[in-house]
């Protein structure tokens, strides 16, 4: 059983979309609706639309769409059952008692605790004497007994079946096991193995406070892989989890430093430095770009001084530029990362770093700076070209700001290199705006295929009547009652647009509101997508009941044609048409 649809209907009711939208992603009004940048995917331009009138958001860049609910249910990473809740809290309703199918969120909350009791594991694998390295390997890098219990660390024992055993014996199952990527089964033999062994674990704990993966570090530096971590879970996904936020959310400071790894973010923590966070071993993801703009104003990157640290960098800074957040890059000397500059030149040294953080610009301007040797007038040039671009893509003030600078270090004169930069700024326009056109024409391609309806191209005629009598009637659901002996939704072509109809005929049928989120309940969040592009046929199509009874035509003159292989056109069998011959003389 799901949970009532009358449930879902009052909290549609409740809850203002663009209200809870807002707090994620910055909207601005455009007409009836809003618009903001994607949160699903990487853009410049906008497309990202709310539907205050439907309840529902459509992204026109990646086709995402859904309610409240199904938002809610993406952007914080949870089930229904549990985006439900979420939505019924804010909305200032409790949930119906019994009668809802929970089994995915028990599911998750196994996997849940199965996760805590393995890091209540690993961690007390520490105190034993046979394990004396293991806590030995974390006092010699630097970390005190103190930062040890407040990450909860751990060990993973050198043994196939150390944690497996524990946690079976506790009762948790082999299957729960796996799912949580634990343990893993054995190849041709019974029973499952530890995937952790030998290492040394790091619990990622998100911001409600749940253990929802781990990052186990070598303990051996012989063994292959450095870093072993769990994949993506029914509670984890990689992509949109923060190491490190549970604490630094609570900091008082409104910046966050990001740097790379997980020993960076520990070390810094124990100096004092409390908001500092870590992505882990993945580039920046545009949802990690949201949700740090979520805790912090200003953020402050500091990857490892090497050259893939700098590459990450520019792709961070590339990601983040739309997020609002004010961005400052810390030239990292003294160490390759930040744990070893804390570990030699001391927290004081780490200060001074932070201080002299250098603006996007001024960072990009260094960058460009170290490529060419200045010194020759050939590098010169080459540098002030690029620094010319850098400036063409920063403020008015910076701009001026820079020019004067780089004008008196170089010896040139400043309006040369102020017509430099607005010849930069050209060109600049013309790449913007080409990007755009990519994104636009990658929207319109989005459209138009449609994976949820693979008989659509075939059966072009079919699908576009069926479509825009679904329109029609998800606006005129009044209009149903007139139509209801014309047609059922076995006439139907396409088996897509069949079981929206069906839906949809049950939601007008039992009195529900016929918003794309009541579609929610039974087609995925990629089919919503498409239900709402079906949707927006409204605005073009007549609505009248004349319409639709021409729809009704199309329709079924078209399954008539369908269940006649003649009129299909193209190839048919003899076999085929024997079979049509036979039919026809009986
Ligand atoms: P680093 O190789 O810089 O590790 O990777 P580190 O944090 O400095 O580790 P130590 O100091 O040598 O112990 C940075 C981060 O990238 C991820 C990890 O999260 C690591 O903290 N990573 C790295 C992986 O996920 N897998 C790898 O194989 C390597
Ligand atoms: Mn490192």
């Amino acid at each position: 059983m799901a949970i009532s649809r009358e449930f879902i209907q009052d909290i549609h009711d409740r809850l203002d979309i663009a209200d809870v939208i807002s707090s994620y992603v910055s909207l601005k009004p455009a007409g009836r609706r809003f618009k903001g940048l994607c949160p699903f995917h990487g853009e410049k331009t906008p497309s990202f639309t709310v539907y205050p009138e439907t309840n529902s958001f459509y992204c026109f860049g990646c086709g995402a769409a859904g309610d409240v609910i199904g938002f809610i249910q993406r952007i914080e990473n949870l089930d229904r059952i549990e985006a439900i809740k979420a939505c019924a809290d804010r909305a200032g309703l409790s949930m119906p008692e019994e009668g809802y199918d929970d089994s995915l969120t028990k599911r998750r909350l196994r996997i849940l605790s199965a996760n805590r009791e393995a890091a209540r594991f690993f961690n007390a694998q520490l105190r034993e004497e046979k394990n004396r390295h293991a806590l030995e390997y974390y006092l010699n890098r630097g970390l005190t007994p103190a930062t040890i219990t407040h990450f909860g660390l751990g060990y993973a024992p050198d043994d196939w079946h150390a944690l497996t055993n524990h946690l079976k014996s506790m009762g948790y199952t082999e299957n729960e096991l796996i799912l949580a990527n634990l343990s893993r089964r054995s190849d041709g033999k019974a029973g499952c193995y530890d995937i952790f062994r030998n290492r040394m674990m790091f619990p990622i704990i998100d911001v409600r406070g749940n253990v929802v993966a781990f990052s186990g570090r070598r303990y051996n530096e012989q063994d292959k892989q450095k870093y072993v971590n769990t994949s993506d879970t029914p509670v984890f996904k990689k992509g949109n989890t923060i190491f490190g936020l549970n604490f630094a959310k609570n900091s008082s400071d409104s910046r966050l430093i990001i740097v790379e790894g997980q020993m960076d973010v520990i070390a810094l923590h124990q100096a004092g430095f409390t908001n500092t966070v870590a992505c882990l071993g993945t580039a920046l993801t545009t949802e990690q770009a949201n949700i740090l703009a979520r805790y912090a104003e200003e953020l402050l990157i500091c990857y490892d001084n090497d050259e893939a640290g700098r590459k990450a960098t520019a792709r961070a800074l590339e990601i983040l530029e739309n997020t609002g957040l004010k961005l400052k890059v810390i030239n990292m000397e003294g160490g390759k990362d930040p744990d070893e500059i804390i570990k030699t030149h001391g927290k004081e040294r780490f200060n001074d770093l932070i201080k002299g953080a250098a603006n996007r610009t001024e960072y990009r301007l260094n960058t460009e700076m170290s490529k060419y040797n200045v010194l020759t007038d050939d590098g010169k040039l080459k540098f002030l070209t690029a620094a010319a671009e850098v400036l063409a893509d920063s403020s008015p003030m910076e701009a001026e700001i820079y020019t004067l600078r780089l004008a008196n270090e170089f010896g040139i004169n400043k309006d040369s290199l102020s017509a430099q930069i607005e010849n930069a700024k050209k060109n600049l326009k013309r790449k913007k705006a080409s990007e755009r056109m990519k994104e636009d024409r990658a929207m319109l391609a989005n459209s138009f295929s449609d994976k949820s309806n693979p008989e659509r191209a075939k059966n072009i005629r079919a699908a576009s009547a069926e479509e825009v009598l679904i329109a029609s009637l998800m606006r005129n659901p009044d209009f149903y009652q007139k139509l209801r002996d014309r047609f059922s939704p076995d006439d139907f072509v396409t088996q897509f647009n069949r079981r929206i109809i069906t839906h949809l005929i049950e939601l007008i049928e039992g009195g529900y509101s016929t918003d794309v989120g009541m579609f929610s309940e039974v087609f995925s969040s990629e089919e919503l997508g498409s239900i709402q592009r079906i949707s927006f046929r409204g605005d073009e199509t007549a609505n009248t009941l004349k319409e639709c009874e021409d729809c009704i035509k199309v329709i079924k003159e078209e399954k008539a044609a369908l269940s006649n292989p003649l009129a299909q056109g193209g190839e048919i069998t003899d076999e085929q048409f024997a079979d049509f011959f036979r039919n026809k003389q009986q």
